[in-house]
C-alpha cells in the first residue's frame, strides 16, 4: 500500500496544473518533483526480480529540433524482444501531466518531465513492460520500449518561446522516437502495440493512426490508452478545470496543428484535445483501459482544491465510506459521462474496453494492477488478460463493470 501512495504522490506533483497559484504549494511541489520519494525507495532495494533498463538519448534528435522543454535531447528505454516475440513491439508513452502556462513550463524544465538532464538513468520494467511470462503473459518476449515524456503537451506541441527559452516540440519528439525505433528494428515488426498511460494515454489516442501508418498493411498494429480518457467534466463548483487547463496547453504549446482535422474542422481546438471528441474517429483498433472513477480526475478535475475551498469534499475524497448520497451520485454521474463518451467507440468490433469501477489511475504499468493473483478484474478477467485477448483477437472485450461499490478487486489509490 505504501508503494502506491508514494507513487501517486509523485504522479500528482507532476500533474501540477497551476490551479493553485499559492507559492507554498508551488515550492512543495518543486521539492517533491526533484526528490521523488518513491524512487529513493526503489534505489535502496533493487529486488532480484527487477529488470532495470537504461535510458538512451535519441541521437540526432537535437539537430531535428526534437528536444525536451529545456532543449536537451529526448530519450527512451528499450529492452529487446526474443523468441517468438523478436518481431513484435510494444511502445509505451510515459505520462506525467501537462504544462499550461509559461510559469508551469519553466518549472517543468527543472524536472525529469521537461529535461533529460533530470531523467532517471534506468527504469524498472514492470507490468506491460515486464519480460516475465508470469507477469506479462501477452507481451513479455516482445521488444518493449518506454518513451520518456519531456514536452508537457502529450507529445503533440510545436513551437518555441524565445523569451523563456521553452521548446514546445512534442510532435517532433514523437517523430524522432518513431524514426529511432524503426532503425532499431521496428520497421520489421509484424505486430505492434502503441500504449501509454495518463498524458501518455492521451498521446496514444492522438498518435494512434499515425502509428499504424508507419507500417505496411500486413503489420497488425493497435493502440492502447491507459487512463487517458480525460473527460470534459464539470467540477464540484460548476467550473471546467480540465477544459481551462487544456486550453492553456493547446494554445501555449501550438498543439492545434497536430490535432485531427476531422475534429478541428468542427470544434474548438481545445475540445479536440479531449478523447471523447476523438476516439470514435480513430481508424486503427484501439483499447481504452480506464477506471470509471479515475483517481487523477477525481482529485484534479472534479474536486481540485480550488473548487472546494471549504474542504466540504475532503473527507469523501480521501475515504469513499464518508461520502454522502449526493456525493456518491456525483461520482456515478461522472461514470455515466465516461460510458456515454465511449458509446459510439464501443460499437466497433475492432475496439476494446475495460472500464472498472475503481478509484485508480494507470493500471498497465505496475505489476499489482496489471497481472497478479489479486489484481483488478472484470468478469474474472485481469487487465493483462483482457488486453491480450483483444490484441490477439481471441474474443471481443467490452468489459464494463457494475457501478461502485460492487467491485471488490480494486487497487484504489489513496488520495491526500
Ligand atoms: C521492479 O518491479 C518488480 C515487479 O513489480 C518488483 O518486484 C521489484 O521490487 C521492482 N524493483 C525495484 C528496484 O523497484
Ligand atoms: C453532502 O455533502 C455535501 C458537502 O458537504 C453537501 O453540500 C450536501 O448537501 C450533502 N448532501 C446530503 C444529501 O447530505
Amino acid at each position: 500500500m505504501k508503494w502506491y501512495l508514494l507513487w501517486v504522490l509523485s504522479l500528482w506533483s507532476v500533474a501540477l496544473i497551476d490551479l493553485s497559484r499559492s507559492e507554498d504549494v508551488f515550492e512543495e511541489l518543486i521539492a517533491e518533483e526533484i526528490f521523488p520519494s518513491y524512487l529513493d525507495e526503489e534505489a535502496v532495494s533493487p529486488g532480484a526480480n527487477s529488470l532495470m533498463v537504461p535510458l538512451t538519448l535519441i541521437p540526432g534528435a537535437v539537430s531535428k529540433g526534437a528536444v525536451c522543454l529545456d532543449g536537451t535531447p529526448p530519450g527512451y528505454h528499450f529492452h529487446r524482444g526474443f523468441g517468438s516475440g523478436a518481431n513484435s513491439w510494444v511502445i509505451h508513452l510515459e505520462g506525467g501531466g501537462w504544462c499550461n502556462t509559461i510559469r508551469s513550463c519553466v518549472f517543468r524544465k527543472t524536472t525529469r518531465r521537461g529535461s533529460s538532464k533530470f531523467m532517471e538513468k534506468q527504469l524498472n520494467f514492470t507490468g506491460i513492460l515486464s519480460n516475465k511470462p508470469e507477469e506479462n503473459p501477452g507481451f513479455y518476449n516482445w521488444n518493449r520500449v518506454r518513451v520518456r515524456y519531456c514536452d508537457g503537451a502529450s507529445f503533440a506541441g510545436e513551437g518555441y518561446d524565445e523569451a523563456n527559452q521553452l521548446y514546445f516540440r512534442g510532435q517532433r519528439i514523437w517523430s524522432a522516437a518513431m524514426e529511432e525505433l524503426m532503425s532499431k528494428g521496428m520497421r520489421n515488426a509484424n505486430q505492434a502495440l502503441l500504449s501509454g498511460c495518463s498524458a501518455g494515454g492521451l498521446a496514444s489516442i492522438l498518435h494512434c493512426d499515425e502509428f499504424k501508418g508507419l507500417f505496411p498493411g500486413t503489420t497488425k498494429a493497435k493502440c492502447l490508452s491507459d487512463a487517458g480518457l480525460f473527460l470534459d467534466a464539470t467540477n464540484v463548483a460548476g467550473g471546467h478545470t480540465l477544459r481551462d487547463m487544456f486550453e492553456g496547453v493547446v494554445t501555449l504549446q501550438g498543439v492545434q496543428k497536430n490535432l485531427p482535422s476531422s475534429c478541428t474542422s468542427q470544434k474548438d481546438p481545445t475540445l479536440c484535445f479531449f478523447p471523447q471528441n476523438l476516439v470514435s474517429n480513430i481508424k486503427t483498433p484501439m483499447f481504452l483501459l480506464n477506471a470509471a472513477y479515475d483517481a487523477w480526475q477525481v482529485d484534479q478535475s472534479l474536486i481540485p482544491s480550488i473548487a472546494d475551498p471549504h474542504g466540504l469534499w475532503h473527507d469523501c475524497k480521501v475515504d469513499r465510506l464518508r461520502c454522502n448520497t449526493s456525493q456518491i451520485k456525483f461520482f456515478q454521474d461522472f461514470r455515466n459521462q465516461m460510458l456515454s463518451a465511449v458509446e459510439v467507440f464501443s460499437q466497433s468490433n475492432q475496439n476494446g474496453l475495460f472500464i472498472n469501477s475503481c478509484f485508480a489511475h494507470c493500471q498497465s504499468e505496475l505489476q499489482p494492477t496489471w497481472y497478479e493473483n489479486d489484481s483488478p478484474r472484470v468478469g474474472n478477467k485481469a487487465v493483462a488478460v483482457a488486453i491480450t485477448d483483444w490484441f490477439f483477437d481471441r474474443t471481443a472485450v467490452k468489459a464494463i463493470d457494475c457501478p461502485y461499490p460492487c467491485d471488490k478487486t480494486c487497487h484504489d489509490l489513496v488520495l491526500k
